[in-house]
């Protein structure tokens, strides 16, 4: 199995393959089992369709790792879209953003001004940006980025909990994760705790799941003690029992936090939570650059292959 999971992560990072997938037919074809469509108004479909069963959403306008300063700034216009469309149309949707495709691996400072801009843009909208976690060589610089975010944080519309307009991911393999979540709590920050999905070394990482499973769930302690809004990802069944003993021994309530998932994944599992009466937040992107994305949802269960194979061969 962790040979399965490496394998798809190095697929995950090949140019060939990557460039050969997203041009084929056949690629988007099995990609939409995970990803909306390739245009904004498909992800806005999406949201809609989610918003109408109880669920909201955050979009994520695929793509990392951007080359040039131009398509960072071309990356942050769709953002700019989303976040106006978001908010002509109503929906109860934020949005997801990746710092390396604001630019970060070319130049910390532009992915800053980039981000900054998009935070200004959601403030004044009431709404919130979420930046995601990328592998482990970006957790400082993303962390000094969002602190700053938020210091400078201080326009628009009071959001949830009075923890401002951004927030960011912790990933629970990493060893570090505890004592940037206590300092994250410390500055009111949102949090939207994850596993993590990318290959890291045995000396930054847990390499054993076990190990993993015991970090997320002190981790998801300390944040819903902390009386900020925060958001548990998850489609483990383990880690939610454990998410809903915790709420119910210490009265917590049930609004002041959410259960996140992925497009695509564990349907029957976030229906049946908001008829238990939690929030649920559903995860989607949309793009033509789906490859390194879709790579990574195969490596946490390789099973999918076999998934897409049979419904391929069905339809
Ligand atoms: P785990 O991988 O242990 O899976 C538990 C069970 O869930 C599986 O047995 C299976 O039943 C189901 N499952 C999990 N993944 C599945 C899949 N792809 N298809 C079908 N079933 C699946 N990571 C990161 O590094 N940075 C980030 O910013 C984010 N952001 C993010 C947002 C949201 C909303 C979610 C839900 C996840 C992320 N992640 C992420 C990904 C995260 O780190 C992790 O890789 C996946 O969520 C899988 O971990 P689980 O907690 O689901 O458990």
């Amino acid at each position: 199995m962790a040979f399965l999971r490496s394998t798809f992560i190095s697929l995950s990072k090949s140019p060939a393959m990557r460039r050969f997938s997203e041009s084929s037919s056949l690629g988007g074809r099995l990609s939409s089992r995970f990803v909306a469509g390739m245009e904004i108004e498909d992800v806005l479909r999406a949201a809609e369709e989610l918003n109408a069963n109880g669920i909201s959403a955050t979009l994520d306008s695929l793509g990392e790792s951007v080359g040039t300063q131009a398509e960072a700034r071309r990356s942050a216009d769709t953002y700019h879209r989303l976040l106006d469309a978001i908010s002509e149309r109503k929906l109860n949707a934020n949005v997801s953003v990746k710092l390396t495709q604001m630019g970060l691996a070319l130049d910390p400072a532009l992915a800053y001004q980039i981000a900054s801009e998009l935070v200004s843009h959601a403030a004044g909208l009431g709404n919130f940006v979420r930046i995601d976690m990328e592998d482990s060589s970006f957790t400082d610089v993303t962390l000094d980025i969002v602190r700053r975010l938020r210091a400078s944080d201080t326009g628009g519309l009071a959001s949830r909990a009075d923890a401002g307009h951004v927030g960011v991911v912790i990933q629970a393999y990493l060893y570090r994760s505890l004592a940037d979540v206590e300092a994250l709590v410390r500055d009111r920050i949102r949090v939207r705790l994850c596993k993590g999905a990318y290959q890291e070394p045995p000396d930054v990482a847990f390499p054993a799941k076990s190990d993993v499973d015991a970090n997320y769930v002190k981790l998801m302690k300390i944040l819903l003690q902390s009386g900020v809004y925060h958001g548990i990802a998850t489609h483990d069944e383990k880690m939610i029992d454990a998410t809903r003993s915790f709420v119910q021994e210490k009265g917590i309530d049930l609004k002041s936090f959410e259960f996140q998932m992925l497009y695509g994944v564990r349907r029957d599992l976030q229906r049946s939570l908001v008829s238990e009466g939690f929030g649920m937040r559903v995860y989607i992107p949309f793009g033509p650059e789906w490859y390194p994305y879709f790579m990574r949802r195969l490596a946490e269960r390789p099973a999918n292959v076999l998934f897409l194979a049979r419904n391929f061969f069905r339809s």
